[in-house]
């Protein structure tokens, strides 16, 4: 059995989808669970791909694709991508209890978006109706467009592991960003650390080897009233930080909204490795420290002289 997870160390927009896509010719089946407020984008033979359903592995013709129980749904997305990338349902499994948006839940998040910054995408709603219990949850069962689709996600990937091969679960969003965990209620809908991620996918955390904790040089949030963010700075800062010629700017893929950015706290990322058990860090955006380091296309060991230059906040950890 070999399971991987990533997940994101700070508040989203990491680059998970990145380290998914760099990772993917290691498996057999990815899973992606959480919904379609989470865009996941990486750069691959001079195409550019932005996902918010399908695993990023994807790229990886022979790894099967997979949309796990506590995954959430926007059908027209999901059947876009499914469109647009060829995927038939061979290729891709989705579990029958995954909820599916109801285009109401969009409209029950407008206030939402400007309280919290949520990406509006109806997400909560759908977790929250399935909460609920009410008989009102649509889940992929319901959904004939799906019906082809359907499987037992957690008895494929299973039976995946026992033939030795390698299963990597896609987290989206990012600790900060936690139910639980972060700084409520300015979180999304769901806990996202690893041990959750097992289970939206139906994955036993002893299975796990490795939790790869993707984190950036500069955290961001999304623009808008989104939430505390230690040692807030912008763009210009980063620019000339990085000896960069022309600017650093940052938008949200799913929203569009200029990202806020913050220092690297230290104390958040320390956090994070303990209670999602990392045992890998995936530094991202290591060209805003030294606009140089952008030269830089494949992965490298960091030595404690490289971290030496991170943008660390004054804030000392409490958490060792
Ligand atoms: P919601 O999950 O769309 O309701 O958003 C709740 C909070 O999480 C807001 O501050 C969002 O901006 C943030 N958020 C949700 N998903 C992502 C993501 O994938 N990347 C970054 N921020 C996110
Ligand atoms: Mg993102």
């Amino acid at each position: 059995m070999s399971v991987t997870v990533i997940v994101g160390g700070q508040y989203g927009s990491e680059g998970k989808g990145k380290i998914a896509a760099y990772l993917a010719s290691q498996f057999a089946m990815s899973i992606r669970t959480g919904g379609p407020n989470a865009g996941h984008k990486f750069i691959h033979a001079g195409a550019v791909y932005q996902l918010q359903t399908l695993p990023c592995a994807l790229i990886n013709p022979y790894c099967q694709l997979a949309v796990g129980a506590g995954g959430v749904i926007d059908l027209d997305i999901l059947l876009r991508e499914i469109e647009v990338f060829g995927i038939g349902p061979g290729r891709l499994v989705i579990d029958p209890q995954a909820s599916v948006i109801h285009t109401d839940y969009i409209a029950q998040e407008v206030a939402l978006v400007r309280s919290i910054g949520s990406t509006g995408k109806g997400v909560g709603i759908a977790v929250a109706e399935k909460i609920s219990r009410s008989g009102k949850a649509i889940l992929a069962r319901d959904v004939p467009k799906l019906s082809s689709y359907l499987g037992d996600v957690a008895l494929l990937a299973r039976n995946i592991c026992k033939q030795g091969k390698n299963v990597l679960l896609e987290g989206a969003q990012g600790f900060g960003l936690s139910l639980h965990h972060g700084q409520y209620p300015y979180v999304t809908s769901r806990d996202t650390t690893a041990a959750s991620i097992c289970g939206e996918a139906g994955i036993g955390v002893r299975d796990v080897e490795d939790v790869v904790l993707v984190v950036r040089t500069y955290p961001i949030r999304v623009g808008g009233n989104s939430g505390p963010l230690l040692d807030e700075i912008d763009w210009d800062f980063v620019t000339r930080a990085s000896g960069s010629a022309t600017p650093i700017i940052e938008y949200t893929t799913v929203t569009k909204r200029v990202r806020r950015v913050g220092r690297f706290d230290l104390n958040q990322v320390v956090r994070a490795a303990f209670i999602n058990s990392a045992t890998q860090i995936a530094l991202t955006f290591a060209d805003y420290i030294d606009c140089s380091n952008s030269r830089i296309t494949r992965r490298i060991t960091l030595r404690p002289a490289h971290l030496s230059s991170l943008p660390i906040s004054k804030h000392r950890p409490t958490f060792q």
